[in-house]
């Protein structure tokens, strides 16, 4: 198998478990101004009418852009279990909704003014691929507008959790680790003008924003352990791992069972020339 179809194959393997995963984990958190991470995307392309979701998973990002009237909506995810998900939002009944990969769209030339993508963009290999399906798919003037994970905020239970899984993560058997997911260019503003700039996008605007998913603890606990590493951990380190999260979130517990929690989102934009 090449190394794409074994990155694929894992995300097809593991959606098929957790078809919701990220907005069950993610859905609920939210920025300074209240948004969540879902709902600053969609504003980003609110004046756009026909929109594309790059790797749209159970289908929240679209409800969103659903709310706006007489919009055409399609979705494009590798996970039929996730796509079925989808299928089920009475909103997203009139949407076009594929199962197939962002490398290959099955969409006609300037079928859309804008494509959105929500955690994404940052899994998907053969990246400059990606970028030119997008390019022709979209129209001229078109926007793409991702959010890409941005790690820890710091001093928060996220962080003492990353560490944590690397440790663990370090001391684990190669049969129980996941292959390296996507093109690391995505995750910084550089990176994507590299991507994006030959594939005829202007410079890339990028926001960085925190999103708080601070929580009782065994909510916070279920938002951290739903990253794909865990996905192949047997039970014994997994449990193993939730002592050692508790136990080192302990002292920023509030008496309350809060847990404070946090991660950056990475928002970029660009335009078709
Ligand atoms: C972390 S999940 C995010 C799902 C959804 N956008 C959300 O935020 O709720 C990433 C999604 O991207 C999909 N995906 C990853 N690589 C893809 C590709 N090359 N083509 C299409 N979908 C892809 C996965 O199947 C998965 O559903």
């Amino acid at each position: 198998m090449t190394t794409t179809a074994s990155q694929e194959a894992f995300l097809q393997a593991f959606h098929a478990e957790y078809p919701a995963v990220t907005a069950e984990a993610f859905g609920r958190g939210h920025a300074p101004d209240g948004r969540s991470s879902y709902e600053i995307l969609c504003d980003r392309v609110a004046g756009s009418m026909r929109v594309l979701d790059l790797g749209c998973g159970d289908g929240l990002l679209l409800e969103f852009l659903a709310r706006r009237s007489g919009r055409q909506l399609a979705g494009v995810d590798l996970s039929p279990h996730s796509l079925a998900l989808a299928r089920r939002r009475p909103a997203l009944s009139e949407a076009k909704l594929e199962e197939g990969r962002a490398q290959e769209l099955p969409f006609a030339d300037d079928s859309f003014d804008a494509c959105v993508s929500h955690m994404a963009l940052m899994l998907m290999s053969e990246i400059e691929q990606v970028a030119s399906e997008v390019a022709r798919v979209l129209s001229p003037g078109g926007v793409l507008a991702c959010v890409v994970g941005g790690g820890a905020v710091g001093g928060e239970a996220y962080e003492r959790f990353l560490a944590l899984l690397r440790c663990t993560i370090e001391e684990t058997p190669a049969s129980q680790r996941i292959p390296a997911l996507g093109d690391k260019r995505t995750r910084s503003r550089e990176g994507l003008d590299e991507v994006l700039g030959p594939a005829g996008f202007t410079a890339v605007d990028w926001e960085t924003v925190p999103i708080d998913l601070s929580a009782p603890g065994e909510q916070v606990w279920a938002a951290v352990s739903s990253l794909y590493d865990l996905g192949p951990l047997d039970r014994a380190t997994l449990d193993r791992l939730r002592e050692a999260f508790f136990a080192e979130v302990r002292d920023m517990t509030t008496s309350e069972g809060h847990v404070p929690c946090a991660f950056k989102i990475h928002l970029a934009t660009a335009r078709l020339r």
